[in-house]
């Protein structure tokens, strides 16, 4: 059990009241809040040791070079990647995704050659592969999903059989319907079969004990600010035996070895792939992000996530006016639940729930395939996380009766 007491305590906003009610954050699949230890270490990063990294061999350019590394070497740990060569720092994950879109994907796939993809894709993981396919010459094919909301394992199967696949990229787990996909098949599967893959771990990050070793991935993509992180900092994990594979994304200043007036050799990955000047203090921040989460233990997060599902699931139910996607239950999924109410605009449900302090998302979620392929233009969306309780639940479902009575 969290001590959510003092887990809420280490986040300043939400003491926040708008319009006068207490904050119920449930909006943390688009991006978490900040604990303390997270806005202390990007002012402290300021306070003591800004510098511009590498460049030269002043202190506060060797300590602000040394935190930067010291992410690096955090990060590697936090997903048990062999190296921190294979530790890329880049903006968000959709930058990671479109990183290896623009390197890997445009040297390596070709005419007549097949990308896979899931129906429930974020378009961050959808757009990139688009324009490899039209630049390239090489098809799209999407896998769908089975009775259960789930992806169809069988659909998989069959596509990736049908030969030509050169790349699967595929989220860990959704961010409108929390299912977590089968990745340890689906790499195995791909691997088999002669494809690399590409996972999309923006919403497994936050709640999942990630092995980059153990899954056999060849690319993995997140951000920090989905993770109590900093925005700004994202993470592009590149497996070892590919970096020399991957040709740099931008070029310009920190990532070359030599110069000339003609041509440019390149600095060994990850400094390669890092052109300009990074977000240090993003770095530095993603640090205390992961810190904080292992302190509260991953393993106890995605229960914590899994049971406030479980809770909201079995009230929603309930409702006759509440239409629900995705799985009936929390079983192997994360903290989302994508809902309409009938006959009011997923708009006005979240307007309306704003009124009493709740945020919840709502639209397309960046996933106009997957609402099609629902039959829906937009849903609202409940997410939680470490500082939410069964409490603030309750709050929501009131909430959702009040939403009713203001469109009956
Ligand atoms: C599954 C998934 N992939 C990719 C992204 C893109 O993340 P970012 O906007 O941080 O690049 C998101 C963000 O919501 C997401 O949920």
């Amino acid at each position: 059990m969290l001590d959510i007491l003092k887990i809420k305590d280490d986040f300043p906003i939400l003491k926040s009241s708008p319009h006068g009610k207490k904050l119920i954050y449930f909006d943390n699949a688009a991006t978490t809040q900040k604990p303390t230890q997270v806005v202390e270490a990007v002012a402290d990063y300021y306070k003591k040791y800004n510098a511009n990294v590498y460049r030269s061999p002043h202190y506060l350019s060797t300590l602000s070079t040394e935190s930067y590394e010291e992410a690096r070497e955090s990060v590697k740990r936090f997903i048990n990647a062999k190296t921190s060569e294979s530790i890329v720092f880049t903006r968000n994950a959709t930058e990671s995704i479109n990183f290896i879109a623009y390197t890997w994907g445009l040297k390596h796939i070709g005419e007549g050659d097949v990308i896979v993809l899931t129906i429930a894709e974020h378009h961050s993981n959808i757009l990139p592969w688009q324009m490899v396919a039209e630049k390239k010459g090489a098809k799209l094919k999407y896998v769908h999903l089975d009775e259960d909301s789930r992806l169809d394992l069988d659909e998989f199967k069959r596509t990736i059989s049908e030969g030509h696949v050169k790349l699967v990229a595929v989220q860990h787990a959704s961010n409108v319907l929390g299912i977590i996909n089968p990745v340890d098949e689906i790499i195995d599967l791909s691997h088999r079969n002669g494809a690399k893959v590409l996972i999309d771990g923006a919403q497994s990050i936050p709640n999942m004990k990630i092995d980059v070793e153990k899954l056999g991935c060849d690319f993995y993509a997140f951000s920090g600010h989905k993770m109590l992180g900093p925005m700004g900092i994202g993470v592009l994990y590149i497996k070892e035996d590919l970096l020399d594979d991957v040709p740099p994304f931008l070029s310009g200043g920190e990532m070359i070895d030599e110069v000339f007036e003609d041509h440019s050799t390149f600095a060994p990955s990850p400094l390669k792939f890092e052109a300009g000047t990074p977000n240090v203090e993003g770095a530095y921040g993603l640090i205390k992000a992961i810190e904080y989460i292992e302190g509260i233990g991953l393993d106890n997060i995605l229960k914590h996530e899994q049971e406030l599902t479980e809770y909201a699931l079995s009230k929603l139910v309930e409702i006759d006016y509440v239409k629900l996607y995705g799985p009936k239950n929390a079983e192997n999924r994360t903290g989302i639940i994508s809902f309409n109410v009938l006959n009011v605009h997923p708009h006005d449900v979240a307007t309306i729930l704003d009124q009493d302090g709740i945020a919840v998302r709502s639209g397309h979620h960046c996933c106009q395939p997957l609402m099609r392929y629902l039959g829906v233009p937009a849903t609202v969306r409940a997410s939680f996380y470490i500082y939410n309780d069964k409490s603030e639940v309750d709050a929501f479902v009131d909430g959702l009766k009040d939403v009713r009575k203001w469109f009956r």
